[in-house]
């Protein structure tokens, strides 16, 4: 079992789940809590039998509360650089692990708190979730891409009122911005969350990491290149032994087994 010391790393029916245990900090990101997941997810990389991983925070008052606000006293802009790089370093191991990462929101997602979840796939919050751009109440911008896939998610109009003004939101403000995919009770948002991953490692993981690739990828070319490549996923995808399984099961009334193959 790998060793952790401000992350539990937990592996449950092909779902791994990376939970920020620093609550007596509102689980803020140091530069170890961020090498810890990075290091987790290169575990998650490596092992064929986890398809899904949800990434969430200890307690019930926090995801995240940013970047660790108390390491930036005296930060010079060298460090500030390294900062910038090393959350970056998280948030592109995030978006480019060929398996679907949820964001669990249970609580504060602020700064880079918000960043992260925002590099995740999909995000799920409870109702207790708050989420903010807050970098501006300390005088400071978000630095973990915040300025661009905030932009990406929900729109320059809303991206520049929250970086402005750093309000936080709740979580069904987040739902109507499409910042979040859904807002579960907070009783039930553990079990909520896990049935919804396991549903989702239940799919086709070949489909399913091409898919994320194309809609990541395709953002950021033409319509013209990014069909060019869809049609060249598609191929790959079509090839695999789970289009066949799929078939199969469709013709036979029976539930696919998936194999990533
Ligand atoms: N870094 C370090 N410690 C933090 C922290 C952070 N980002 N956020 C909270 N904490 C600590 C507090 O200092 C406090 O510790 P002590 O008990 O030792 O003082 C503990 O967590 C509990 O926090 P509060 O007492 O403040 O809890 P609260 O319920 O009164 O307030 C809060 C909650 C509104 C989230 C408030 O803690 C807060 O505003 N936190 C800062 C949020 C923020 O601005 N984040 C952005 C950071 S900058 C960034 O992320 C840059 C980037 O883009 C990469």
């Amino acid at each position: 079992m790998m060793e952790f010391k401000y992350i539990i790393y937990e592996k449950n029916e092909g779902v791994a789940t990376i939970t920020l245990n620093r609550p007596e900090a509102l689980n803020a990101f140091s530069e170890e809590v961020i090498n810890e997941v990075i290091r987790a997810l290169e575990d998650v990389k490596a092992d064929e039998n986890i398809r899904v991983v949800v990434l969430t925070g200890a307690g019930e008052k926090a995801f995240s509360a940013g970047a660790d606000i108390k390491a930036m006293k005296g930060m010079n802009a060298l460090k500030a650089r390294k900062l910038s790089q090393t959350g970056e370093k998280l948030c592109v191991a995030l978006e480019n692990l060929e398996k679907p990462v949820i964001a669990a929101i249970n609580g504060y997602a602020l700064g880079g708190g918000l960043e992260v979840a925002m590099a995740c796939d999909l995000r799920i919050a409870s109702e207790n979730a708050r989420m903010g751009q807050t970098e501006i109440n300390i005088g400071l911008i978000p630095g973990w891409g915040g300025t661009q896939r905030l932009t990406r998610l929900i729109g320059m109009t809303k991206a520049k009122e929250l970086v402005f003004t750093g309000k936080i939101i709740d979580a069904k403000t987040a739902e109507q911005l499409g910042l979040v995919n859904m807002v579960v009770p907070q009783d039930k948002f553990r079990e909520t969350v896990q049935q919804f991953a396991v549903e989702l490692a239940q799919k086709a993981p070949v489909a399913i990491k091409v898919a994320k690739a194309l809609i990541n990828k395709g953002a950021e070319a033409s319509l013209d290149a990014a069909l060019a490549l869809e049609s060249e996923g598609f191929g790959v995808v079509a090839s695999s032994e789970d289009l066949q399984e799929g078939v199969s099961a469709f013709i036979e009334k029976r539930k696919p087994v998936f194999k990533g193959k």
